[in-house]
């Protein structure tokens, strides 16, 4: 069988504190062009790869607060994640040579996919492919499940969203927007700023790095008080933001990327709140509402066809550019979702 040149990126070793491009190593293996005789794999292309927070638990090491849920990656081994790909060779019924995949792959050029059963076709393929990374695929997801399932929203209300021009955060936005919400966000940089505003649909957005006082900020721009909060960050801004919650309200706790990087949490002072204004908070993880993603997607393609939803991309080119793409979300220098585009077909 003939065998292609495959670029890999491997896992180097536990990470502590900010992860760094050389926590991850480039290499060159080859791996076989079609896939072995009598197997039901499929072996994929893969086009663009997904670069997300929680990798950045999968890198601690797992005797030492690595994530019990998501698992460590193993030093010297393959990097992986979510991806959008291409079959190239099939051993199973379901899947040909030529269709377009979404699921989990190694961050290399080529991989062979032995379980098939998490690996779902892209059907609306007269979308940019890399949407499937953002917009309309699990980031979207995650927006879809933490606006509609956990926040209960209803018109007139206003919601906060933090890490608000971020892959997850513009989707609610929006998805907010068009219910008829009052929408405030907060991000890192003027840039991300005018974006929420001018782009998203923002009613109001401050620049974080630059308020000494979230408390105060968050009252300035929430005139009527928080009725939903998106969490995306955690630690003070949690903390500021249950100061400003109105009775009754709710928080959908999606994620903490603020304490990532962390040896120790921060720790949260001021939940005696929830008690007294009889707040709803809720974590949630969107891979356990996926039989929900069929009623997403018939959402969001309706959407993006109105010209109701606008996704912010930002794609970083070539396998080798992996490592520094996922590094710069813990910098905030992505604009929107962070993906790695290896190939376009
Ligand atoms: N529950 C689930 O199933 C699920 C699924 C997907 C994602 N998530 C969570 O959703 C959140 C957003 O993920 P995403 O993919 O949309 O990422 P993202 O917002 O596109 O990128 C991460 C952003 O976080 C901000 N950030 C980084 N370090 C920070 C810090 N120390 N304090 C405050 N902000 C910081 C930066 O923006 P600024 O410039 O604004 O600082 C950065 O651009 C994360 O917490 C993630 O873990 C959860």
């Amino acid at each position: 069988m003939a065998m292609i040149r495959n670029k890999q990126v491997l896992f180097k070793d536990y990470v502590k504190g900010s992860p760094k491009e050389e926590d991850m190593i480039l290499t060159e293996s080859v791996i076989g062009s079609k896939v072995p005789e009598g197997s039901t794999a499929i072996l994929v292309k893969n086009l663009y790869l997904s670069c997300d927070p929680y990798m950045r638990l999968m890198m601690s090491d797992p005797t030492e607060g690595g994530h019990p849920l998501f698992g460590s990656f193993t030093p010297g081994k393959i990097f992986f994640g979510f991806g959008i790909s291409k079959v190239v060779d099939s051993g199973s019924p379901d899947f040909k040579a030529g269709d377009l995949i979404m699921g989990d792959v190694g961050w290399e050029e080529y991989t062979l996919i032995e379980y098939t059963d998490k690996v779902r076709k892209i059907e609306h393929a007269d979308f940019p492919l890399f949407y499937y990374i953002g917009a309309l695929g699990l980031t979207g997801f995650t927006s879809y499940i933490g606006f509609y399932e956990l926040c209960a929203p209803k018109k007139g209300e206003t919601i906060f969203v933090s890490s608000a021009s971020g892959a997850v955060g513009q989707i609610v936005g929006q998805f907010a927007k068009l219910m008829g919400c009052y929408v405030v966000g907060s991000a890192g940089s003027q840039e991300k700023i005018n974006l929420l505003k001018n782009k998203f649909g923002y009613d109001e957005a401050f620049n974080y790095k630059e308020e000494d006082d979230f408390v105060s900020a968050l009252k300035r721009h929430c005139p009527k008080g928080i009725d939903m909060y998106f969490e995306n960050v955690g630690g003070r801004m949690l903390d500021a933001v249950l100061m400003n919650m109105n009775p009754h309200g709710r928080i959908a706790v999606c994620g903490m990327i603020s304490q990532y990087n962390l040896t120790e949490s921060e720790g949260v002072h001021n939940m005696y709140c929830v008690v007294q204004k009889r707040i709803k908070m809720q974590g949630f993880l969107m891979r356990d509402y996926l039989h929900l993603f069929p009623k997403f997607t018939e959402l969001v393609v309706q959407y993006l066809r109105e010209g109701k939803l606008v996704c912010v991309d930002d794609i970083v080119k070539g396998i080798d550019k992996a490592p520094f793409a996922l590094v710069r979300i813990f910098s905030g220098h992505n604009i929107g979702k962070q993906v790695v585009e290896i190939a376009q077909d």
